[in-house]
């Protein structure tokens, strides 16, 4: 057995829920959230860092899961697509991405709401522009990119005027 495949138990925080997980050392975060912890909103395309299917924020940031060890998310806030509703419903961006027809397969979908989340938090009023290189770590093969910038656009334009949330 390499060090790699060596288990280990790590605590990792999801959505504000700590769910203890026994892992090998070498496993990918992306894989532990969908099978150990049952979360499988986030998604596994490339596998390589390439698509961002697989996106989560870790302590706000965004992160391709695929490409990060979940021992090293220990001790980290880890917030996947199924953090991002509450209770009264779901979140504007994800309202505003129904609304403008920005899904359709949706394999894209988690991991484009959580960029477009930590985008709208270090820049509440970003112009198309702004929205296209926040999200370009992030590939749709459905909807063409347009629908998906209105839909954060329609988001800002509410939350930069109310001082966001
Ligand atoms: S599955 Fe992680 S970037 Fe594609
Ligand atoms: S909606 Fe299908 S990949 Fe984006």
């Amino acid at each position: 057995m390499s060090d790699h495949d060596e288990p280990t138990t790590v605590e990792l925080k999801v959505n504000g829920v700590a769910y203890p997980v026994r892992v090998a050392t070498g496993r990918n975060l992306s894989g532990v959230i969908r099978d150990e912890i049952g979360l499988t909103g986030t998604k596994e395309g490339c596998d390589d860092c390439e698509c961002g299917a697989c996106m989560v924020l870790l302590d706000g940031q965004p992160v391709n899961s695929c490409s990060y060890l979940a021992v090293q998310a220990e001790g980290r806030d880890i917030t996947t697509v199924e953090g991002l509703a509450d209770p009264s419903g779901l979140h504007a961006l994800q309202e505003n991405l129904l609304a403008t027809g920005g899904v359709q397969c949706g394999f894209c979908t988690p991991g484009m709401l959580l960029s477009a989340h930590a985008l709208l938090d270090r820049n509440p009023d970003p112009t198309p522009e702004e929205i296209r290189i926040g999200l370009s770590g992030n590939l749709c093969r459905c909807t063409g990119y347009a629908r998906i910038v209105d839909a954060v656009t329609a988001t800002a334009f509410p939350r930069a005027a109310s001082g966001g949330d």
